[in-house]
């Protein structure tokens, strides 16, 4: 069990607090205390909550500078009320009055599903009426009638490609830009550039960390001298900032003496510890990943079952189905105390009620990339301060509360680095530069990036695309996919856009190429499932917890050929089933994904139909479903070696020695050359979602890309 010891208080955020009614030391006593009477938010109508929000006091100066600067940023700790109220804000000054409406943007999908959900709430009015979101995937909104539109940053993105001046808004907001995720970073360099095309446009960039002036210096734009600035009607373009007093309640940190060996059972410890010992509140945990969070709450529940009464226990993870997504946000039953076992995303995306505990294990799946080897891997690595800073303040929303870190003092103080580094520094840029391109921004080397990216990675990124022949020689797009596109404003031809926009649907162009690839092939029927199975967080439930029931239930829909063909296995099974939720409980399989992998599967035919690729079935003919899967995925093909360290294969690509991921119907199969999707790095690198294929066929598919390499 992890022990701990209490350095003194710290106060995570750094805008004033509360004085505390009652004394830190009364906690740790375990002194029960009076709940403050917002704590609840069932005891507050919902007008009287949103008045209490720090955001509230500042609505005037807020629309003042909206109305009289082209960006303002907005910094205010999680939970002051700038994701929920800014916009509505806007629509009652009349932002939304006319065709136009305003755009918030999130980095993360839940996050815009919770948030647009609630904002629905509060003005009374049905999801998809007034409030809409926009997803991958998924639209809920309707043209005429939406003011205020929730969207991942990525489908704004993707709206340029019809709209490139994105005219129909009339103010964006991007939210949490604190994040740094590619997407957001692209966006603003994005943004900027439309600035200077749309100057009446009004951007919004908010924040939960005080690193204004970087992004303030970023869009500057006044010393620009241009034409539009004898019109006198125009907002000033230079950027205002705008601070919201927080309102955050102190809390008490705790380390562990010791390092500890596993942290999933750390924090299992510790959460049921707190619930014994602790006065009442709820708990909220931070982990890694879905199978981490599936893990600790199946050990949780199991200790329950030992004794550990009164406990209500909820995961909160990106693909979380949106019916559990309400559970998490609404108050625990009468008498029990609510345990959230979160990853990541509970750190700033989502703001949670009543947290009054946080266990922090100090990790989460972070992305890095090696431009050298060539490799994207998703990684469990320590977070930075500011994340643990974060982390422990979500105790502190509603009275004094405690994070208990399961790491010491001293790794806090030595060994995590300040801040995170952005996404961009740290991803494969294959599709971002893809993107850009199809925007018609030529000169990547030269966009506007708040951090630029290493130009190891731009250069890998554009010859990845040369070799998947998207762009040519010259780093433009190709032909075949029939582009002509000039900077801004999008002209192609109508092939041409659609090709597009399967690229960008598909966020990974190997998979987009897969699915155009497959047309030729015959067998478009089978490589939409495939494509649609991997667009969803996972189609199984994770092995964690009942691993020999996971095994068995894989080993039922195992095909030789790999992990794609088994989706298909999958799938197939689960139209025989008449999509029945309770034959995908007793086969591990996650029904949620199901259904989402049929609604995707569904939007990517139409989009295939539009194309002129008829559906076309291979029937039993499975090699042309592996060739298919090799025609999108062939730069990640990898041969056998064998070695002394065991059966290690060896990527073309970057010559990296990598193993089949345990997790993979080809974990003992070995075949001489497979192709995988992605790489994850733990001890060592494992390739994930694998598929034999024929090595003959690689020099006939990419010929380009493999005679050179002989
Ligand atoms: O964006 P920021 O972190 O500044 O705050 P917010 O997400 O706008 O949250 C403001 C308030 O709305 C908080 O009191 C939340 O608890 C509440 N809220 C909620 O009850 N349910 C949601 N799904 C989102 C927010
Ligand atoms: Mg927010």
């Amino acid at each position: 069990m992890a022990r701990f010891w209490r350095p003194g208080s710290e106060k995570p955020d750094s805008s004033s607090s509360y004085p505390s009614a009652a004394r830190d030391d009364d906690y740790s006593e375990g002194v029960p205390f009076a709940m403050p009477s917002s704590y609840q938010s069932g005891y507050m109508s919902i007008e009287k909550q949103r008045q209490s929000l720090p955001i509230y006091k500042q609505q005037n100066s807020l629309l003042y500078l909206v109305e009289n600067t082209s960006t303002t940023i907005v910094i205010g700790e999680t939970g002051s009320g700038k994701t929920t109220q800014i916009p509505q804000y806007l629509v009652k000054a009349g932002w939304a009055d006319g065709n136009q409406l305003i755009a918030c943007t999130q980095p993360r999908r839940i996050a815009v599903q919770t948030v647009a959900a609630r904002v629905a709430e509060e003005m009374h009015v049905n999801l998809g009426l007034e409030v809409g979101y926009s997803i991958r995937f998924e639209e809920i909104s309707t043209p005429g009638v939406t003011k205020i539109k929730y969207l991942t940053d990525g489908v704004l993105i993707r709206e340029m490609m019809e709209d490139p001046l994105l005219t129909k808004y009339s103010v964006i907001m991007v939210d949490e830009a604190h994040e740094r995720s590619v997407s957001t970073d692209m966006l603003l360099g994005l943004l900027k550039k439309i600035q200077r095309r749309r100057p009446e446009l009004r951007l919004i960039i908010a924040s939960a960390t005080i690193q204004a002036t970087s992004i303030a210096a970023f869009f500057d734009n006044s010393k620009q001298r241009q034409l539009v600035d004898k019109d006198k009607s125009l907002p000033s373009r230079k950027p205002a900032i705008l601070s919201v007093e927080g309102r955050s309640h102190t809390v008490l940190i705790h380390y562990v003496e010791e390092p500890v060996d596993d942290y999933l059972r750390a924090a299992v410890s510790t959460t049921l510890l707190i619930h014994k010992m602790e006065p009442s509140g709820d708990i909220l945990v931070f982990l890694t990943g879905q199978d981490d969070v599936d893990a600790a709450l199946q050990l949780i529940s199991d200790e329950a079952e030992n004794g550990s009464e009164g406990i209500f226990v909820l995961p909160l993870y990106a693909g979380l189905p949106r019916s559990d997504q309400e559970l998490v946000f609404s108050p625990a039953p009468r008498g029990k105390r609510k345990i959230i076992v979160s990853t990541n995303i509970a750190e700033t995306s989502v703001t949670l009620e009543g947290i009054v505990y946080v266990v922090d294990t100090g990790f989460s799946k972070q992305r890095f990339y090696n431009p050298i080897a060539d490799v994207e891997a998703l990684v469990v690595a320590p977070i930075s301060r500011a994340s643990a800073q974060q982390r422990a303040g979500r105790a502190g929303r509603v009275r004094p509360g405690k994070c208990f870190r399961l790491y010491t003092e001293d790794f806090f103080m030595h060994e995590m680095q300040a801040e995170a580094v952005p996404e961009v520094r740290r991803s494969s840029l294959v599709s971002t530069i893809l993107q850009l391109k199809a925007l018609g921004i030529d000169n990547i080397m030269r966009f506007d990036w708040l951090a630029s990216p290493p130009a190891e990675t731009m250069v890998r990124a554009l010859e990845l695309l040369y070799a998947i022949g998207v762009l040519d020689s010259d780093a433009k797009l190709t032909s075949p996919l029939g582009l002509q596109i000039a900077e801004l404003p999008l002209s192609c031809n109508h092939a041409g856009r659609l090709k597009l926009l399967i690229f960008s649907t598909m966020k990974e162009p190997m998979v987009a190429k897969m699915l155009l690839a497959s047309a030729a092939l015959g067998c478009s029927n089978e490589v939409l499932t495939i494509s649609a199975s991997l667009s969803v967080q996972s189609i199984w439930v994770s092995g964690k917890g009942r691993l020999k029931e996971f095994d068995e239930a894989r080993e039922r829909f195992a095909a030789a050929e790999g992990d794609l063909i088994t989706y298909l296995n999958v799938y197939e099974a689960f139209l025989a089933s008449k999509k029945s939720a309770q034959w995908c409980h007793q086969n591990c399989i996650n029904f949620q994904a199901m259904k989402q992998v049929l609604d995707i599967r569904a939007q990517l035919s139409r989009l295939l139909q539009r194309l002129g690729i008829p559906l076309k079935s291979s029937g039993k003919e499975i090699q042309a479903i592996q060739k298919a899967v090799a025609s999108g995925f062939f730069v990640n093909a990898s041969q056998l070696e064998v070695s002394a360290e065991g059966d290690l294969y060896k990527t073309v690509r970057g010559g990296l020695k990598i193993s089949i991921h345990p997790s993979s119907v080809l974990f003992r199969a070995t075949p001489k050359w497979v192709v995988f999707k992605s790489v994850m790095l733990t001890d060592r690198h494992y390739m994930r979602e694998v598929t034999a294929i024929d090595p003959a066929w690689l020099t006939e598919i990419a010929p380009h890309f493999f005679q050179c390499r002989k």
